[in-house]
Formats: structure tokens, sequence, C-alpha cells
């Protein structure tokens, strides 16, 4: 039988659980032609949000890009101009007319088609390095210009890499998109500084561009109730204890919920039974199958930064910051407190929210609590 819990990869219909309020609301937004930022740390479920949302939108036609893999912008340029020829148009009507229609929107660049390995039909541009800017322009004009038959929105996944691809990118986006009248945007983005600079510095070009959705965790009640739906569909039997302890373990983040789900799964399928042992068997598999990951992380670190974390592995609610905790877990002054924060801030191993820190990897967390046991 196959494991039904999915990690490191999109989920989608029956794999995807609730979140109705969001698919919800921004399927409103998308419908009322309004443009929108989602913002969570990784893994939280924004591919999955998006794509679960748009594979319900018939009224409105959704396109998807990533800017994850792309190197620069003139291979946005190229990947980008393909996925909305792809979308926009049918191979049906003739590439000579899809040509001539591109031709005619694009100024300066003479699109070529040529065949991939898969013998799909791929679209080439020559961008002359002078020209760059204008290329851009002219295709991020192009889902405007089309008329296409419904409104277009269009999701922009990762898109924090934005500044990596070209500085000026954005201000191009920004002066195009403004003046679309048919085409709405989804900015997906992990790294909350990179999109607050983005999204809400008055100097933005983006400034109060869109309404602004943040992820949170799934509630408790929900993954409860899916754990029990994916076993039951799987004919094996999980004990209430056993899914108390995937959720205490991820926090209700969803991509651990989801591995410690699977692990948990696995184990039964072998017909390991949960009895007073299955939550130590349980534990040592998921966090073995991360230490080699873990280590190389922790050698990176120095002594001061591995003080704070362990601490901040063990202390509750209390902060890192207050006279107990300092004293008892022997730590280094306020600011280089603070520093060490900061740059474990900054390799996203923890998180800020509302003045408090807690690791972004749940795993990670006990693990570094085991190893000073
Ligand atoms: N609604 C959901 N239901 C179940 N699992 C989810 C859900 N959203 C996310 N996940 C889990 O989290 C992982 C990461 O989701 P993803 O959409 O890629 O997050 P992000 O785009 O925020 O990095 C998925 O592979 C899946 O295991
Ligand atoms: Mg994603």
């Amino acid at each position: 039988m196959i494991n039904p819990f999915q990690f490191g990869k999109v989920v989608r219909d029956k794999q995807f659980c609730n979140r109705q309020r969001e698919l919800r609301d921004l399927a409103i937004t998308i419908k009322s032609g309004n443009s929108l930022w989602l913002y969570s740390p990784r893994r939280l479920g924004k591919t999955s949000l998006v794509v679960n949302t748009f594979s319900h939108i018939k009224e409105v036609k959704t396109i998807y890009f990533d800017l994850f893999n792309i190197r620069d912008s003139r291979e946005f340029a190229t990947k980008y101009l393909n996925t909305l020829t792809h979308e926009l148009f049918t191979w049906k009507q003739g590439v000579t007319s899809i040509l001539k229609n591109l031709s005619g929107h694009l100024k300066m660049i003479t699109p070529t088609v040529s065949l991939d390995t898969m013998g799909n039909p791929s679209i080439g541009i020559d961008i002359k390095s002078n020209e760059v800017s204008q290329t851009l322009e002219s295709i991020l004009e192009l889902p405007q210009k089309l008329n296409y038959s419904k409104p277009i929105c269009i999701a922009f996944d990762e898109f924090q890499e934005v500044e990596r691809l070209d500085p000026f990118l954005k201000n191009i986006m920004r002066s195009v998109f403004q003046h679309q009248q048919n085409v709405s945007y989804i900015f997906l983005g992990s790294k909350e500084s990179l999109m607050n600079t983005i999204f809400s510095d008055a100097k933005s070009p983006f400034f109060q561009f869109g309404e602004k959705m943040k992820l949170d965790p799934i509630s408790n009640s929900e993954l409860t109730a899916y754990i029990k739906s994916m076993f039951r569909e799987t004919q094996l039997k999980i004990k209430n204890e056993t899914i108390e302890n995937i959720l205490q373990l991820s926090e209700c983040h969803p991509h651990y919920t989801q591995y410690a789900a699977y692990v948990a799964w696995g184990l039964i399928n072998q017909k390991i039974q949960q009895d007073e042992n299955f939550k130590q068997i349980w534990l040592s598999r998921i966090i073995e199958s991360q230490s080699d990951a873990f280590r190389t992380i922790f050698e990176q670190l120095n002594a001061n930064q591995r003080k704070v974390l362990y601490a901040l592995s063990d202390i509750d609610d209390q902060s890192i910051l207050s006279k107990e905790t300092m004293i008892k877990y022997d730590l280094p002054p306020k600011s280089t407190v603070n520093t060490a924060l900061n740059s474990l801030l900054h390799k996203t191993l923890i998180l800020k929210s509302i003045g408090s820190y807690r690791f972004e990897n749940p795993i990670f967390k006990i693990w570094i609590n085991k190893l000073y046991d």
C-alpha cells in the first residue's frame, strides 16, 4: 500500500487538508480582479493553496509561474513568455498565426519556434543587451494586450527572488501592472523581510499594491480529522494518542505534520504496535533520518549561537532575554545574544513573531535539545 502522506511537493485534492477559509478568501480576491501578496515561512502551504484555489476557478484564466529556478532577467523573459504563450494560445491555431500575433505585440523582438526534446513547441527570443528592459516591459504587457476572453490572474511564486534577478525588474513590473485592467497578480513569498521591503516599504514601487494574506499553521482539529481520514482510507488504525504526538511534534506546521504522519503510517503499516514504546521508536526514526543534515548545520554555528539555540529549545514561553533564562543557560551579555539571534534568523533556523523567537523546524528543536541531555 502506498503511504498517503506527502511532503516536499504540492499537495492536491484529497491530500490537501481543509484551509476552507483561505481557499474562499483567495477565490473571492481572484474573482474580483484584485491582486494579493501571500506570505508565510517556507513549507507552510502557499504553493499548495494557490494551486488548489486555481483548480476550482473557471471564471478567471489562472496562470502559475515560479521564479525559484530562474537565473537572470533574460531567462525570466524567455520562460515567462513561454508560459504565457502556452496558457493563452492554443497550438491548434497554428504556429505561424501565433508568431504573427506575438510579433505584433512585442516591440523589437522576433520570436521563433522550435521543438524541444519532447517534441513540444518552445518560443525562443533573442534579446540584445541594451534592450533588456524594453523587452521585459513588452512581455509583461502581453497578457493585457491579447484581449483574452476571460480576466487573467497570474501567480508569481517565490517572488522575493525578483530582487536577485534584476534590481529594476520590480519597478518595470509595477509600472506595467498598475495599468492592466484585466489582469491581477498573486505574489507568493517566504522571506518576510524581503517581502516587507517589496510591499510595505513606502519607497518600494509595490507599496500598497494589492491585499495581504499571511498563512498560518492549520488548526489542530482539521489536521486531526485529516490524519484520521488518511488512515481510514488506507485501512489502518491510528490511535488518538499517536495523532496527539504527531501534532505536538509538528506544532501543526503542515509540512512537518505530513512528515511525522508519514513515518507513523510506515511503522503502523509494518504492524508495529502503538503501545508505550511506539512514541520512542517513531521519534527516533524521525530524528535519525534528519540528523546528518542537522549535524552539518550545527557544525557551522559558533559557540554563542549554539548556546542560544539550546536555550530556545528548552524554554517554553519565557523570553530568551529574561534574567532567569540568561542565568540558567549561562548566556553571554544581551548584545551578544542579540547578535546570535540575528544570525540564526538570517540562516532561517529560527523565526521571530511578535517579539518571541521559535525554531523554524520543530524536529531540529528536538535534536538540539537532545544533544545537551
Ligand atoms: N493544506 C495542506 N494539507 C496538507 N498538507 C499540506 C497542506 N499545505 C501544505 N502541506 C504540506 O506542506 C508541504 C509544503 O507545502 P507547499 O505548498 O510547498 O508550501 P510553501 O509553498 O509555503 O513552501 C507540502 O508538501 C505538504 O506536505
Ligand atoms: Mg512554495
